[in-house]
């Protein structure tokens, strides 16, 4: 019996692709406004939406590109660095800049509550894309703390988290092996033993599954 319903199929079946893999087009702004919707039904507490999805293309690409370039010879990368960091913006037909907006002396909700919100966005916005027949990969590396960078697409107190790059895959997005399978992740959780006051180390690490003693 097939257990998986066809509103999971998108989520089991996605995987990043890389900019190499993707062409045009990509998505229209009905599309990028799908996704956006997508990402706003993620868990968020307080319903801060501490997140923007900024979205680079057209003559915006080029401009972009001159930042990375900037920013890799900052980074003592050369010319020729400069120029592969040029083409990380203009390959991919569309790219989304994700930016954090969270707010640290927020009363009720701590920042590590707001990035999972971020993550969850993130993670609906992809799925989305996936959904739609796009493929898309998030990216960051060190450029997005570089100052310029940084200052070109934040707002003050707004962290860039990194890029989206979007577009039509050219090959089918394929699972990489490395991650376990769901019980590597799915486990079942046991109170703690009562403490043993002789004790001083802790109960010590559980293995999956194991019953209490
Ligand atoms: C915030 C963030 C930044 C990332 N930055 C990079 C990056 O710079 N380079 C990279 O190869 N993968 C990066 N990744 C990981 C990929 O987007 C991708 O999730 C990973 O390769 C696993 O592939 P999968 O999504 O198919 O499981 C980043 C992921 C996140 C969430």
């Amino acid at each position: 019996m097939n257990l998986v319903p066809p509103s999971l199929e998108a989520l089991l079946t996605r995987y990043s692709v890389g900019p190499k893999y993707l062409t045009e087009p990509g998505p229209s702004d009905a599309q990028l406004a799908l996704m956006a919707e997508a990402a706003l039904r993620a868990p968020d507490h307080a319903e801060l939406v501490p997140y923007r999805f900024k979205v680079v293309r057209g003559a915006a690409k080029e401009g972009m590109a001159a930042l990375f370039a900037d920013a890799a010879r900052a980074a003592g990368k050369g010319e020729e660095g400069a120029a592969m960091d040029a083409e990380r913006a203009l390959k991919p037909p569309l790219t989304v800049a994700v930016v954090a907006r969270i707010d640290l002396g927020h009363p009720q909700v701590p920042a590590h509550e707001q990035w999972a919100a971020v993550g969850g966005a993130l993670a609906n916005f992809l799925t989305a894309a996936h959904a739609l027949g796009f493929g898309g990969k998030m990216l960051s590396g060190a450029k997005v703390r570089n100052a310029a960078v940084a200052a070109a697409f934040c707002e003050p107190g707004e962290t860039l988290l990194g890029w989206i790059a979007l577009g039509t895959p050219t090959r089918m997005a394929a699972g990489p092996a490395r991650k376990g399978e769901a019980g590597a992740v799915l486990v079942d959780w046991h109170p703690p033993c009562k403490a043993d006051p002789e004790r001083t180390d802790g109960p010590g690490p559980r293995s999956p599954g194991t019953p209490p003693a």
